[in-house]
C-alpha cells in the first residue's frame, strides 16, 4: 500500500476471527485502530472535512472547533494539519493522557472542561462553549459530528461497503453508539443491501441517547449525555444496555488472549456475549472493534484505575480465568 497523503492511511480491511465467545458460533472482529490515528474516526474526520470543503462551508483559511471525547479530535488535528486548517479540540477529562499529548503534537490547540452538565456529564458543557466561542468568532467553523450527516456518509461509504466486501449477507453485526455516525451509516447500507441482516445496537448504562437514564460513565467512545440528533438516521433491531464493568472484565479477559482492545470494543463484545443464547449456531456475526488498547493503559488496563473506579472488580482483578471465553459468557 502506497499514499500520497497520511490521512489515506486507513486499513479498512482487517478482520480477526474471534473463537471462543460463543460455543456456537465465532464472531468476525472489524480491527478499525490500524488506521493513522489508530481508530475508527479517521474515516469520519476525512469525510466531514472533504464534503464541507466541496459544500462551501469550509473555507481556504478557515479555523475548525469540534468537541471529542478524544479519537475524532485526534483525527481531525491530523486531517487539518495535513490540509492545512488551524484546528481547537473542546474535550473533558476523561480523554486519555496520551491522546491529549498527539493532539498538540499535530499543532492543534486543546481545551478541557471540567464541569459536569445537568445529565452529570460533559458533552453539554462542552457544546456550550463552542456555541459560545462561534458567537465571539465568525472565522470559526464548528464540525458538529453528533449533527453532521457527513459523519453518517462516511460509514455507509466506507465502513459497511469494507464489512459487505468480506461478508456480503452477515446474519448479525454489533454496532457500538457514541454519535451514532457508524450505527447510522452501517445500518443504512445494510438495511439497503442485506435488509435480513440483524443489527444490533451497543450503548453503555448511563447514556441517554437512546432516552436511558443519565448516569456516570468514566470509559470514553461509546455513550452520550445529550442525545445526539444523526441518531434519528440509526436503524436496529435490538438494543442492549452494557454496564462499563463487563466492558473493563471484557477488555481485560481478552488481553490475556493477546488481543488488546479499546474500552468501546469491550462493550460491544459485551453485548455479544449477553446477546449469544439468541443467536443460532453457525451465524456469521460481525462486530465493529473502534480502536485498539494501547492508549487505554492508564485505564481499563491499571489495577489501581480498576480498584479505584470499579471496586466491585477488585477481587475478580487476581482471579482472571485461565478460560476468559467461559467468563466472557457468564
Ligand atoms: C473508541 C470509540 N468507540 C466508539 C465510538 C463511537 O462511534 P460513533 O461516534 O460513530 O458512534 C467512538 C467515537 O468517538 C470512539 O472514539
Amino acid at each position: 500500500m502506497t499514499v500520497r497523503c497520511p490521512t489515506d492511511l486507513i486499513h479498512g480491511d482487517c478482520f480477526i476471527e474471534l473463537t471462543g465467545m460463543a460455543r456456537h458460533f465465532n464472531v468476525q472482529l472489524k480491527l478499525e485502530g490500524f488506521s493513522a490515528t489508530g481508530s475508527i474516526k479517521l474515516k469520519a474526520a476525512v469525510h466531514m472535512i472533504r464534503e464541507m470543503e466541496r459544500d462551501g462551508t469550509i473555507r481556504p483559511g478557515s479555523r475548525l472547533i469540534e468537541s471529542s471525547s478524544g479519537n475524532l479530535g485526534l483525527a481531525l488535528s491530523m486531517t487539518c494539519a495535513a490540509r492545512g486548517y488551524r484546528f481547537t479540540c473542546v474535550s473533558d477529562p476523561n480523554i486519555s493522557t496520551v491522546t491529549a499529548k498527539l493532539i498538540k503534537a499535530y499543532g492543534a490547540d486543546l481545551i478541557i472542561v471540567r464541569d459536569h452538565d445537568s445529565n452529570g456529564g460533559y458533552l453539554g458543557t462542552r457544546i456550550s462553549l463552542i456555541k459560545t466561542m462561534l458567537k465571539e468568532d465568525d472565522s470559526l467553523v464548528w464540525i458538529n459530528q453528533y449533527q453532521n450527516k457527513y459523519n453518517v456518509d462516511a460509514h455507509q461509504n466506507t465502513t459497511a461497503k469494507e464489512i459487505l466486501k468480506h461478508y456480503p449477507s452477515p446474519d448479525f453485526v454489533f454496532i457500538g453508539a457514541g454519535t451514532t455516525g457508524t450505527l447510522g451509516g452501517v445500518s443504512r447500507e445494510l438495511r439497503e443491501r442485506t435488509p435480513a441482516t440483524r443489527i444490533v445496537a451497543i450503548d453503555s448504562i448511563g447514556s441517554v441517547t437512546f432516552g436511558g437514564a443519565p448516569g456516570k460513565r468514566r470509559i470514553p467512545g461509546l455513550g452520550t449525555s445529550s442525545p445526539p440528533p444523526i441518531r434519528e438516521l440509526a436503524q436496529f433491531d435490538d438494543l442492549l444496555m452494557i454496564p462499563e464493568s463487563a466492558t473493563i472484565a471484557t477488555c481485560r479477559r481478552l488481553a490475556r488472549r493477546g488481543l488488546l482492545l479499546g474500552g468501546s470494543s469491550g462493550t460491544v463484545l459485551a453485548g455479544v456475549a449477553s446477546y449469544a443464547a439468541r443467536i443460532p449456531a453457525d451465524s456469521c456475526v460481525v462486530a465493529i472493534s473502534p480502536d485498539l488498547g494501547d492508549r487505554y493503559a492508564d485505564t481499563i488496563y491499571s489495577d489501581d484505575w480498576v480498584r479505584t473506579h470499579f471496586p466491585e472488580l477488585a477481587e475478580a482483578l487476581s482471579t482472571l480465568p485461565a478460560s476468559p471465553s467461559e467468563q466472557v459468557l457468564s
